[in-house]
């Protein structure tokens, strides 16, 4: 045995060890554009960066609240409502890498991490406590319109600068599927009974007055 085998177990194994703790400069600054070939302007793929990454950041916002109240639902709809919400959280989870990625397609940076999220998002912030069901669905109900409100605007402005593909992103994928998951949650604050119906019954006539059957 070689006298130093004890000591020297590393011995050529330099070229594959992993480089750890490695940092340098940033390749691309968050807000600027890396010009690609696609035909837009660096001012039309700007402006629908800035767009896209405030929708990005209100449907990471929406995703994550969707998946919060799956967990945290209760009652006895509890299981109907569980499979739902995963359903919107996988749909929106869905939309959040369409839209990233149109972004970096775009030439731009997406927002990625929740800290970046939190300080971007239009939707306000639920408390980390439970709540009730009728509160859930308030909730994300707002959510939704908030998304659909700007989505709507700046599927406008993308169409106008001539962003076809932004365009067409935000009402084939953002807007519709939105829409679609308003109905599905709507539908569940309209407050029909559950087991016995309303039996309804006739419009009393109201009393005549003297002077009109005076006549
Ligand atoms: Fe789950």
């Amino acid at each position: 045995m070689p006298r130093d085998s004890k000591t020297n177990h590393h011995a050529g194994t330099e070229r594959s060890r992993p480089v750890l703790h490695q940092h340098a400069r940033e390749i691309q600054p968050y807000g600027k554009i890396t010009k690609l070939p696609i035909a837009l302007d660096e001012s039309t793929c700007a402006q629908s960066v800035e767009n896209l990454n405030q929708i990005l950041a209100d449907t990471i916002t929406l995703r994550d609240m969707y998946k919060k109240h799956h967990w945290q639902v209760a009652g006895h709809t509890f299981y109907q409502i569980h499979l739902l919400f995963d359903k919107h959280y996988e749909e929106q989870n869905e939309l959040v890498d369409t839209i990233a990625e149109r972004i970096q397609s775009l030439g731009g940076i997406s927002i990625a991490m929740a800290a970046d999220v939190a300080e971007t998002t239009m939707i306000p912030r639920p408390p980390r406590g439970r709540e009730e069901l009728p509160v859930q669905l308030s909730r994300l109900l707002e959510a939704h319109e908030v998304i659909l409100k700007e989505a709507r605007t700046m599927a406008k402005e993308a169409a106008s600068a001539g962003d076809d593909g932004t365009n067409d992103l935000l009402v084939s994928d953002v807007i519709r599927t939105n829409e679609l998951q308003v109905w599905f949650l709507a539908e569940h604050l309209v407050d029909v009974p559950l087991v016995k119906a309303e039996t309804s019954t006739p419009e009393k006539e109201a009393p005549k007055s003297k002077s009109a059957s005076a006549r």
